[in-house]
């Protein structure tokens, strides 16, 4: 792990447009972090999907043709806290369906964690937690005959550029069957001050998720970055629908990286492109799904159109 975070910071600090892959904001303090922006009143995508799932449960189940009468997995991917997912698990085990909730995570702790609320909140409820790689898991499930609903909200495909979730969704759709559905949780294109403000909350936890990184090169890879040189700088292109944060220097400097023995020029100004987020609308939906088996079948939209959640299935 450690061996590839140096690769990583290497390639991406050495590349003429200076970047660094997200995937490693999440360690302990990013985790934390992360569960604070969610929670953030700038941050609209939580409380527009969970409208979604508090107001439409039952219009969910309606979209996504469930019967009480035929068995199926429900499995999601990136569980998280689960507080979305509650409410469609509370209305599914109170009205009697016949299914298994298979939340797959990367972290067991997280695993643990929901494993645990869910006892307490759904004790009838059957949960069989699934650690480790997506596909790795999903593989655990080719010899199932059984109806299988996918679950992958927060607008986290979002996170992937349009050519990754073109692969990604095409991975995802041959290791499925004819009938079988993805329920995509998406953020949708909007004006821009929305979109910016959510990613660039005022109490500046978005700001220092992102400089966590930094602090991570420095710890794990003896860096000695100085953090308040750089700062947090999100972009929205409302046309393109793209939004990308970047850490910028705000001087001329040189970063030393002791476990690379080398050392990364930054003019002032400079950036470091951390993420994409993408915002969808059906074109995109369309284009993304293209070369899979899936077609947008439903779609469910929050009271303010800030959220969709499409219901794809594989024809
Ligand atoms: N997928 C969500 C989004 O793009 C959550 C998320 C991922 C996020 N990385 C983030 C939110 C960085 C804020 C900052 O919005």
């Amino acid at each position: 792990m450690i061996e590839e975070f140096k690769e990583a910071v290497n390639k991406g600090l050495s590349a003429k447009n200076k970047n660094l892959p997200s995937k490693y904001f999440y360690d302990k303090k990013g985790d934390a972090l992360f569960v604070e922006i969610m929670n953030l009143p700038e941050y609209y995508l939580t409380r527009a999907e969970y409208e979604i799932f508090k107001n439409q449960t039952l219009k969910i189940i309606t979209s996504l043709n469930l019967k009480k009468d035929t068995y199926f997995e429900l499995i999601e991917l990136g569980a998280g806290d689960g507080t979305k997912t509650k409410e469609l698990l509370k209305l599914l085990d109170k009205e009697a369906y016949d299914f298994d909730y298979f939340p797959i995570d990367f972290s067991q702790n997280a695993l643990d964690n929901l494993d645990k609320t869910l006892q307490t909140e759904i004790p009838s409820l059957s949960v069989k937690t699934k650690q480790g790689d997506y596909f790795k898991v999903l593989e655990s499930f080719k010899d199932s005959k059984h109806q299988k609903v996918i679950l992958f909200l927060g607008s986290n495909i979002g996170n992937m550029t349009d050519d990754i979730a073109n692969v990604f969704l095409q991975n995802l759709s041959a290791s499925l069957a004819l009938g079988d559905q993805l329920f995509l949780g998406v953020d949708l294109i909007k004006a821009k001050d929305i979109v910016l403000t959510a990613y660039n909350d005022s109490k500046g936890i978005t700001a220092a998720f992102n400089l966590n990184l930094l602090n991570r090169i420095n710890t794990e890879l003896k860096g000695n970055f100085a953090i308040n040189t750089f700062k947090h700088l999100p972009e929205y292109d409302e046309i393109e629908g793209i939004a990308k944060s970047f850490l910028v220097s705000t001087k001329d400097q040189d970063v030393f990286v002791e476990a690379l023995n080398k050392s990364f020029h930054f003019y002032k100004d400079e950036k470091i492109h951390l993420e994409v987020s993408r915002k969808y609308n059906d074109d995109i939906i369309n284009s993304i799904i293209a070369k899979t088996k899936f077609k947008i079948s439903d779609k469910l939209t929050d009271s303010n159109n800030y959220f969709s959640n499409y219901i794809l299935k594989i024809v």
